[in-house]
């Protein structure tokens, strides 16, 4: 039987009109940005990006916008992921970002060149 992780979709449901308005006042998080630096420290240009757990989507995206080919990011929250395809559609990325409600631990996810998780395990 797999996990109830119910208590995590609803908790984040609700953070997550806090978070995106923190996001579009401040950018990214410091964790988010150094992520999104690191991996674009190396020759990724092209690469597909997984990201689990990817909340509204803020990462997932700069890093399509720093040369990523395409993405994929999973959340269990459903607002989360209404969210993220909306800031795809309004980035005029949703072309090569897909995002899907999922657990993380127990979906089928597919081969990426670079897989994150930010600020996931607490
Ligand atoms: C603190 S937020 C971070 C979101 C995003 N990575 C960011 O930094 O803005 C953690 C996110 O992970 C999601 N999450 C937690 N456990 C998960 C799992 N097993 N599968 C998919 N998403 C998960 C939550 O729903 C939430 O949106």
């Amino acid at each position: 039987m797999g996990m109830d992780t119910s208590g995590i979709a609803c908790c984040f449901n609700e953070e997550s009109n806090k978070m995106l308005e923190d996001y579009r006042k401040d950018g990214l998080a410091d964790t988010s940005l150094a992520t999104a630096d690191a991996v674009a420290s190396k020759d990724f240009s092209g690469s597909s990006i997984l990201e689990v757990g990817c909340g509204f989507g803020g990462l997932t995206l700069e890093l399509l916008r720093r040369g990523a080919s395409k993405a994929v990011g999973i959340d269990l929250s459903p607002r989360m992921v209404e969210l993220a395809r909306k800031m795809a559609a309004d980035a005029a990325l949703s072309e090569r970002a897909e995002f899907e409600l999922g657990d993380g631990a127990a979906a089928d996810l597919p081969k990426s060149d670079v897989v994150i998780l930010d600020g996931v395990l607490c």
